[in-house]
């Protein structure tokens, strides 16, 4: 059995205040929720605010990026044992919008994960394809290209530490989810590479969350595929009420 993961990722929202708020709300509502594992990824000015928050909790805190290296001149960059220091245990990798604004690519997402495996962060690597990609009909190419040219360079105890969020860049802060069924067939094409590359075991081990407009409203229809193992949650996660509601769906 794979444990579902629920992830929060707060992208450019919230103050260290705003964050120990949130938390006052939120940590009474999940307190009982032992079903899953809960991430909540807020900026880095707010890491150590939110570990604080989640102290006493089963509430993990993660980061939204890390650099590929563990010091130097990157201006601008947060590194693994910078993330460690403040408390955080797993962080995001390869999120669409790194890849649309920010020049990410195949392979300085496969940096950053190696990164984040090294300084012991759990990554959670984003794939996902655009809607152009999707009409066109080239939705399985782009995920078997992301794959192969992301996570198929890790070796097997790696992978066997990576969470892969699918999240089809159209169903991103647009509110078009994608159908249960579109999602499934998705994670499927994902986790049979994941199969052939790593072997049955380690793919059937690896736990695929679904991203993009995910509501208390359609949480509990994208879980109860058996190929969705969890949800990676954009603006539905900052509100303490809608998010502890699809923690409990
Ligand atoms: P929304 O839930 O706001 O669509 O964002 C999804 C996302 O990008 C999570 O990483």
């Amino acid at each position: 059995m794979r444990k579902p993961v629920i992830a929060g990722n707060w992208k450019m929202y919230k103050t260290p205040a705003e964050t120990a708020g949130f938390f006052e709300k939120f940590r009474p509502l999940v307190a009982q929720s032992s079903h899953c594992e809960i991430v909540i990824c807020p900026p880095f000015t707010n890491l150590a605010a939110a570990v604080e928050a989640a102290n006493g909790t089963a509430i993990a805190i993660g980061a939204q990026n890390i650099a590929w290296a563990k010091e130097g001149a990157f201006t601008g960059e947060i590194s693994g044992p910078m993330i460690c220091a403040a408390g955080a245990t797993y962080t995001i990798v390869g999120h669409s919008e790194r890849r649309q604004y920010f020049g990410e690519t195949e392979e300085t997402v496969l940096q950053r994960t190696l990164a984040a495996l090294e300084f012991g962060l759990q990554p959670i690597v984003c794939v996902g394809e655009r809607l152009e990609e999707r009409q066109d009909g080239r939705t399985e190419e782009v995920l078997l290209r992301q794959f192969h040219h992301g996570i198929a360079g890790l070796n097997g105890e790696q992978f066997a530490q990576i969470v892969i969020a699918y999240e089809p860049v159209w169903a991103i802060g647009t509110g078009m989810t994608a159908t249960p069924e579109i999602a499934a067939e998705a994670h499927r094409v994902i986790r049979e590479q994941a199969r052939a590359r790593f072997g049955h075991e380690a793919g059937d081990a690896l736990r695929i969350l679904y991203g993009g407009s995910v509501k208390p409203e359609n949480a509990s229809s994208l879980m109860a595929q058996a190929e969705i193992d969890g949800t990676l949650v954009g603006g539905a996660s900052l509100d303490p009420v809608g998010f502890a509601a699809i923690v409990n769906y």
